[in-house]
């Protein structure tokens, strides 16, 4: 008799563009796991609803992303020491009703940038001040990046922001208003600059927080955490003035292979990013592109 598959989703507003359920599903097809990941709609007003019906054992767990990342936290009963750090959680896990959350994000943004840091960086931009900068924020501390500035449109959530890193680890974030001074004055010191913010996201793809002929600093890293599409116009702009770029589809991957290994204890290796990779841009070209 067929068991019943292990059910995953990813929990959002809006969360119908999300490329999760074709990472996931790939892997449980690469390691033969019988589960199914879905992408369920659920609105800020329906959270509650949702860890309900959550805690009643239909799921094994959940990723959560827009606009859940810090407002699930009031629901868990439990933190693992990332996701204390940072202050959002983006994968859930089930532990005999109990909802336990993690951040995968901090290590799907670390192991991207990584991936292009040859030598020791000084400072770092990020653009947005919510749960994704948060993980950008944790992930910097990390590789020991000392100075990090965050500009944001609504200036209290940046402060908060600040205030939180303040609090927890002792770190020093500067905080800025997206109006403040023209955007080079921000981009053309910095090391790494990082969107943190929908914009540029599927499909408003024209959009891009760099602005044509905006400033930046020879040799810098430009990361696009959008992943959808994997080459944003934040992106093409940035390689037009000789920046190093990251997309947002990397990380994407690295954070989903991380919350496999949380779900069902199974370790990754470069292989595995390498085949979703290939997978996305050979059978999934219109959807990553
Ligand atoms: N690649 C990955 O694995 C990965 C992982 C996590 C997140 N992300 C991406 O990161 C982005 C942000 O996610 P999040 O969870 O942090 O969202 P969030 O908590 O809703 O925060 C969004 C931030 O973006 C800012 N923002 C929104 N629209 C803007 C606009 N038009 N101009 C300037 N700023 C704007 C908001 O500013 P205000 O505070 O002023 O409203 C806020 O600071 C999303 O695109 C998400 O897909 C990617």
């Amino acid at each position: 008799m067929n068991k019943n598959p292990e059910k995953l989703c990813v929990i959002g507003d809006p969360v119908m563009h999300s490329i999760s359920p074709l990472i996931h599903n790939f892997i449980y097809r690469e390691k033969g796991i019988n589960g199914l990941y879905e992408k369920i709609r659920v609105e800020k007003h329906e959270l509650k609803n949702f860890v309900t019906s959550a805690k009643n054992g239909r799921w094994l767990g959940f990723n959560v992303t827009i606009p859940h990342k810090e407002s699930i936290l009031q629901f868990l009963s439990g933190l693992d020491s990332t996701a204390r750090k940072t202050g959002a959680v983006n994968t859930v896990k089930l532990d005999s009703g109990r909802l336990i959350g993690f951040n995968t994000d901090v290590a799907g943004c670390e192991l991207s940038l990584k991936s292009v840091i040859d030598n020791p960086l000084k400072n770092a931009l990020i653009i947005g001040s919510g749960g994704a900068t948060k993980a950008a924020v944790s992930a910097l501390l990390n590789l020991g990046i000392p100075d990090i500035t965050v500009l944001n449109r609504n200036m209290a959530r940046a402060e908060k922001l600040s205030d939180f890193f303040r609090i927890n680890s002792g770190a020093h974030i500067k905080t800025a208003g997206l109006q403040d001074k023209t955007f080079s004055d921000f981009t053309k010191h910095a090391d790494i600059i990082i969107n943190a913010t929908p914009v540029g996201m599927w499909p408003d793809t024209e959009n891009s927080v760099l602005q044509e002929n905006c400033l930046l600093k020879q040799g810098a890293i430009v990361f696009d955490m959008v992943p959808r599409p994997a080459i944003t116009t934040m992106l093409k702009r940035a390689e037009q003035s000789g920046a190093v770029t990251v997309s947002g589809l990397l990380m994407l991957i690295f954070q989903a292979a991380e919350a496999h290994k949380i779900w069902f204890g199974q370790d990754y290796d470069d292989n595995l990013i390498d085949e979703i990779k290939n997978y996305l841009f050979t059978k999934h070209r219109d959807t990553v592109q």
